[in-house]
């Protein structure tokens, strides 16, 4: 398992709706959406000695997402900024922290699917962890095993990708395979069997594009965001990619590009990138960390040394 229980967590205190309770006693009425539907709204954000990465990005796919669920009230940025600051002092916490962020649509007056049954305004749970990132893997390890998982991404005409929602359903169906198969983590395709991204992370390989082309320069290659996310590391990358004249491209792959690439890694706020080994059983490159996947982790870090909104 790539997580563990840290003994720095044991007692949190979780802040829900702007009161700070013990992770023990902490908890959220049965009539709450997220209990009765998932019809809620998250972000993941990481605390990198005292500032928060891409947090302005973040708190705006927060606010999207709501707004295409139709939230009648979302709360603005400064109110959300405040609870996040509220937390980390509460907890003291400074580095080295992740932060999950929810908004559910709130409690309802009774048992029910209909928004019209939530009257009471939304439910804000800012959840920080001593959580360093989940797949920062050394050089020399082995990197992620991965498998496909046969479950879909959905397109945005059956459940828009690019509203970050609660309902993780088809995640955990797929990390149940890839747990069922030995596998850190899956990938998932889309509905035409291109790649879509991984369970939990978006997905890059590096390759000459095109193949055969007798062009060996390297080229970063990701799939569209047709069936996944917006993802803010993603996008972190390809434009660390432009801004140091690497080749990034964004282009349908299919599982016979992504065995083949030189090199493989996933992005997202939990992890940073980690660079992936193995697929389905196939060695991905020369089976080691690969220079490309190297040295976009070094800028990635660079990044949040400089960037971020400082918060304690
Ligand atoms: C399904 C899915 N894919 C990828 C990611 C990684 O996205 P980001 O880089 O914005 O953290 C997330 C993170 O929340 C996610 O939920």
């Amino acid at each position: 398992m790539l997580q563990q229980f840290n003994e720095k967590n044991n007692d949190l205190k979780i802040n829900i709706n702007g009161e700070l309770i013990h992770r023990d006693q902490a908890g959220i009425s049965p009539f709450d959406s997220l209990v009765q539907g998932g019809d809620g709204v998250w972000e993941g954000l990481r605390v990198y000695n005292g500032s928060i990465f891409k947090l302005d990005e973040h708190l705006e796919r927060l606010r999207r997402s709501a707004k295409a669920l139709a939230f009648t009230q979302i709360p603005s940025r400064d109110e959300l900024v405040e609870e996040i600051k509220k937390t980390l002092a509460a907890n003291d916490m400074n580095d080295g922290v992740h932060i999950r962020i929810t908004l559910s649509r709130g409690t309802k007056i009774t048992s029910g699917m209909d928004p019209r049954l939530n009257q009471a305004g939304p439910t804000l749970i800012v959840l920080a962890e001593h959580k360093p990132p989940v797949y920062r893997d050394a050089e020399g390890s082995s990197g992620l095993n991965l498998c496909t998982s046969s479950i879909r991404r959905f397109p945005p005409d059956c459940m828009d990708p690019n509203i970050h929602h609660n309902n993780l359903i088809q995640s955990i169906m797929a990390k149940v395979e890839a747990n069922a198969n030995g596998a850190d983590d899956a990938l998932m395709l889309d509905r035409r069997g291109f790649l879509a991204e991984a369970n939990a992370t978006h997905v890059f390989i590096v390759s000459p594009y095109p193949a055969h082309s007798g062009n060996n320069t390297p080229v970063v290659q990701t799939p569209t965001t047709a069936a996944c996310p917006e993802g803010i590391t993603r996008q972190t990358i390809i434009d660390l990619c432009d801004e140091n004249d690497i080749p990034c491209i964004e282009r349908d792959l299919s599982m016979t590009h992504v065995y083949n690439a030189d090199e493989c890694f996933t992005t997202g706020t939990m992890g940073e990138l980690a660079w992936v080994g193995k697929i389905d059983g196939r060695v991905i490159g020369d089976g080691a960390m690969g220079a490309m996947t190297k040295r976009l982790s070094e800028l990635f870090v660079e990044l949040t040394k400089r960037e971020g909104v400082r918060v304690v």
